[in-house]
């Protein structure tokens, strides 16, 4: 399950990324066809995500944060590449992005005791 939901975070974090080129570069379609499977990973992102909170037998408050940034993060994929693609400014959108990135990757590896390193 981590691992599954660590993969599609990443390869979200990498399609992201590809959708601002395709964006910035005018190229629609393919940013089309890349945000809607990302949509699909971001489902992925959060079944896994509570798939892993079920797994647990008491879900104590950092568990709680670490869901809700995660979906902040998702919210903000989402956010910036709309913006982006009206053509607005995206400044304050890429500071809580890279807030709330910092702190999800804190929680996850350093905080929260499940990890893709030892199971
Ligand atoms: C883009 C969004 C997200 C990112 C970047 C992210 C990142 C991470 C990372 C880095 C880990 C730790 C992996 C490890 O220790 O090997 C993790 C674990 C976890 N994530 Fe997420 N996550 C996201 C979204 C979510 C969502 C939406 C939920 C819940 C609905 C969630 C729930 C969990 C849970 C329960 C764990 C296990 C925590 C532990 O004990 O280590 N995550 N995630």
């Amino acid at each position: 399950m981590i691992h599954g939901h660590v993969t599609a975070w990443v390869l979200a974090l990498i399609l992201f990324i590809v959708a601002i080129f395709l964006l910035k570069g005018g190229k629609e379609k393919g940013a089309k066809i890349v945000r809607m499977i990302l949509r699909v990973l971001y489902l992925l992102i959060i079944a896994t995500g509570v798939g892993l909170l079920f797994m647990l037998s008491n879900i104590d408050l950092l568990y709680i944060l670490k869901a809700v940034v995660g979906l902040w993060v998702i919210g903000l994929f989402e956010m910036i590449l709309s913006k982006i693609a009206q053509n607005r400014k995206t400044s304050v959108l890429w500071i809580q992005f890279v807030i709330a990135f910092l702190l999800v990757l804190y929680l996850g590896f350093d905080k929260l005791p499940m990890s893709i390193f030892n199971v």
